[in-house]
Formats: structure tokens, sequence, C-alpha cells
């Protein structure tokens, strides 16, 4: 589309949309599309796949194991993917706060693995560091994996319990591969799943439950001829000269791994457990014809309140939970999830049909949580994000496992500046956080709550207050476009 069709089209979908769009464009792009040689699936034509609720094997004991599978993604093909049991997106786990669980993973793939509850208070041997990692079973114990690096620091192991306590609030957490300089490629091919803390003050409130609850994992991907999934070779020649140094995005946009599926809803309240599982790509959600998000969550938890937003914004890594009241649109109409930031076919994301009226008996409270007081920070740090030649660093240096950046006190917070020159969109391990300020003012809208991952913008300096709670040990924070972290753009902290 052209400029001005393009602000045309959007001018039927009313003010709030051509304004968050009128800055948009080239500069909002956060990665290198990488044009795929499949013909592109015809969208809103694949019903939307729920990925199942795994069981544990016993209370509080799941087994996991991750393995080549072929998979029917794009109609009339078939695609290989590496996932957590075959299936990707891997099984949800549906957990409660207090319930401790373990997590076994055993790798029945050609490549080492390590997995990162993202979002989790995780114990630090249990939290995925890039180095801890699970071997291919097959291999025995005397494999060394091909690592490009061997660090002193790697540990392998055959099958790995990962410990979690979950004593943290309910909230939609995921899960994903962590491997140190191939993190992009091995989610890229399914190594991502989701994850739902529930807890006694969310079970209390009235909102949409069962079917209307859809956890909707969002990632792109491109497609080779034979229905494999395309990706670059970043470490081709022994270098990060690749075209794709600034992130890959890929063509098709997948929701819990089919394409721009279509889901058939009752005209009555939905709950969406939003998450960007996207390797670079960013995404400014919208409804057409239009409509309104009730945001009720952050990443890490309900909100105090809930936000009316028309847009939102969403990083690699960042989750949303939302209520979209489908009873405000005629029934047999069709209601579409748009990336604004996107033209052409990438536009679109999925169609909702609202098929039917139906009793609803639930609702969107005023109070969803009891505010925290916000603790006070004890120092300030600074992390920069940034490009140098032809690496990416933070405050200067490509990753360095053992070396950390900070060292901060349990049970204390910190005032952590973010300052970036491109999109990067920051994670911190074990830590959450609330944004207090960008380029100092106020945040966005769609910053409110407890995070773990905050879209730092070029040029842009953000506040985040962090609080260091649940664990001692050593612990990462990087930046989530899983090109720029495979890219070196990680570092250790470690809170004493
Ligand atoms: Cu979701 Cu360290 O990553
Ligand atoms: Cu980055």
């Amino acid at each position: 589309m052209t400029a001005v069709s393009r602000r045309a089209f959007l001018g039927v979908l009313g003010g709030a949309g051509l304004a968050a769009t009128g800055c948009g464009g080239r500069a909002e792009v956060s990665g290198e599309l990488l044009a795929g040689r499949l013909p592109l699936p015809r969208p809103f034509t694949v019903p939307l796949p729920v990925p199942e609720v795994t069981r544990p094997v016993r209370p509080g004991r799941y087994e996991v194991t991750q393995r080549v599978a072929r998979v029917e993604i794009v109609p009339g093909t078939t695609t290989e993917v590496w996932g957590y049991d075959g299936a990707f997106p891997g099984p949800t786990f549906e957990l409660r706060r207090g319930e401790p669980v373990t997590v076994a993973v055993r790798n029945e793939l050609p490549v080492p693995t390590s997995t990162h509850l993202h979002g989790g208070v995780n114990p630090p041997d249990s939290d995925g560091y890039p180095t801890d990692l699970v071997v291919p079973a097959a291999y025995g114990s005397g494999h060394q994996g091909h690592d490009r690096h061997r660090h002193a620091e790697t540990r392998h192991h055959l099958v790995k319990d990962y410990h979690y306590p979950l004593d943290q609030p309910a909230a939609m957490l995921w899960y994903h591969d962590h491997r140190m300089d191939h993190t992009a490629p091995q989610v890229w091919r399914g190594l991502a799943g989701m994850a739902l803390v529930r807890d006694a003050e969310e079970d209390a409130l009235p909102l949409p439950r069962g079917e209307r609850e859809l956890p909707l994992m969002i990632c792109d991907r491109s497609f080779d001829e034979d229905g494999s999934f395309r990706y670059p070779d970043l470490h081709a020649g022994g270098h990060f000269g690749s075209d794709y140094m600034e992130g890959v995005e890929g063509e098709v946009i997948l929701v819990n791994g089919a394409p721009w599926p279509v889901a058939e809803v009752t005209a009555t309240r939905h709950r969406l457990r939003l998450l960007n599982a996207s390797n670079a790509r960013r995404y400014r959600l919208a409804l057409t014809p239009g409509g309104r998000f009730t945001q009720i969550g952050s990443d890490a938890g309900l909100l105090a309140e809930p936000v009316a937003h028309d847009t939102i914004p969403i990083a690699p890594g960042e989750r949303y939970d939302v209520v979209v009241d489908f009873s405000a649109y005629p029934v047999g109409s069709t209601v579409t999830l748009v990336n604004t930031l996107a033209d052409g076919p990438a536009r679109n994301i999925m169609r909702f049909v609202v098929a039917r009226r139906a009793a609803d008996d639930s609702a969107v409270p005023r109070t969803l949580t009891s505010p925290e007081r916000r603790p006070s920070a004890v120092t300030t740090r600074r992390f920069d994000f940034r490009r140098t030649d032809a690496a990416w660093t933070i405050n200067g240096s490509s990753y360095r496992p053992g070396v950390p950046l900070a060292r901060p006190r349990l049970g204390t917070s910190e005032i952590w500046r973010l300052t970036s020159d491109f999109h990067h969109p920051v994670h911190v391990h074990l830590a959450h956080f609330q944004v207090v300020a960008r380029n100092g003012r106020s945040p966005l809208a769609s910053d409110g709550g407890w995070k773990d991952t905050v879209d730092v913008r070029p040029y842009e300096v953000v506040d985040v207050l962090v609080r260091f709670a649940g664990h001692r040990g050593r612990y990462m924070l990087h930046c989530h476009n899983l090109e720029h972290e495979d890219m070196a753009m990680m570092a250790d902290f470690e809170v004493i």
C-alpha cells in the first residue's frame, strides 16, 4: 500500500489508529524480513489450535521430551519442528502459586538445549543458563557439544530436573530454549511453549474462563519450498556480517503454531493471553473494524486496575493479558487482530468470527489486585544496549559468562537505566520490575504493572525499578531480540 492509500484505509478505523500509525513505518521495524519460498497460506482458513495442557506424571512432577516431529503448519505441506513433546507450541503448563513443580527435560534432539521459564522466579540452577546444557540423550555423557565457544562454565546433563518453586503471583509465563549462541534458530524451529500460573486472588475475580480464555502465542516464520522452516545461517563465515544482524522476521504470522488462524467466539467477553514469541518482530496490536482491549495484566501478573487501549505495542518476550468484549460486534461479523506496524499479508494476525449470542456472567472489576507500595531504590545502575562495529553489546562488551555486571542485594530494589541505539526488548531474569520513566517522562499507558521485559526503542532512556526477591545467585539480563541475544547481547548479574 502507498502511504496515501494506507492513510485512507486507516482513516476508516478512526482517529486513534491513524495517530498511532502516523509516526510508524520503517522506524518501528526491528528486524529484516526473510522471504520464504512456499506460496503463502490463505489467511483465516486454519482453525486456531489451543495447545494441550500437560499433566504431571505424579503430583508436582512433569516429564517432557524435546524431539523432532513433523507437523502440518501450512495446509498441504509438513514442517519438521523441534518441539517440547514434539509439539509447536509445546504443551501448556497449568500451575499454581506456592505449589512447586519439577519439570524433567529429556533431550532427543540432535543439539544441546537449555530451557528457561521466562518470568519465573527460578533458582539459579534451574533458570536455563545458556551453558547449563541438556545434551542429546543419544550422545551420552562424553559429548562436549559443538558450541562455537567452549565455556569453562559449561555443564552437561542427559535429563535435567528443573525446579520451579512458583512463589509468585498469577501470570502467563512462557518457556523456551536458551542455548548459548543458538537460541534464535532453536526457538525458530519450535522450542517454545506457554505456562499459566494461577492463584486464589485471580480465581476470585469474575474474569472470562474456560473456552473464553485463550492463550495466544504470536510469532512469525518463513518456509522453504519443501515446507521446512527457513532460517539464515547467521554464523556463516564465522562472523556476524550477516544481512540479518538486526534480527530475522518471518513473512507468515502464526498464532499457536497456525498461520493466520480463525476462531469462532460467542458474543461475550473473552480473555486473551497475548504473548509475542517472535525472534525479532514487534507488533502494534489493534482490532479491525475497531474496538478496544481492556488490559488486566502485564508480564508478571494482574494490574491493580484495568486499562483500556486502542492499540497495544508488544515486543519479543512481552505478554499482555486483555479482555475483549465480542458482544460489541454484530453476530455473524468478523473481528481481525492486526499489526499496524506491518503492511501486506503480515499485517494480519488472526480473525475471530462472532458466531452467536450467549449468556455472559463475566466482568472486569475496577480493582484487580491491591496495589503494592512501590519499594524505594538503593542505587541506580546504567545498562547501555548498543551496536559496536559488528557486535551487539551491553555497556560496551559482548557477553562474558561468569562476569557479573552488577551485584544487587537480595531484598533490595534498584533503578536500572536502560539506554539504547535501536529496538532492544530488554529482559531481566528472576527480578520483576516496574517501568518508572521513559526519557524522563511518564511511561506509556501500556507499560503498567510488574514486568520482566520492556520495549526499549531507539535512543530511549527507560528507567525501571527492579526488585530482587526470591533467590541469590547468578542470573542474566539480555536483549530478547533473539538474534541480538545470540550475537552476545547478554550480561550476568549476581544477586548476593
Ligand atoms: Cu525469554 Cu533469557 O529469555
Ligand atoms: Cu536487541
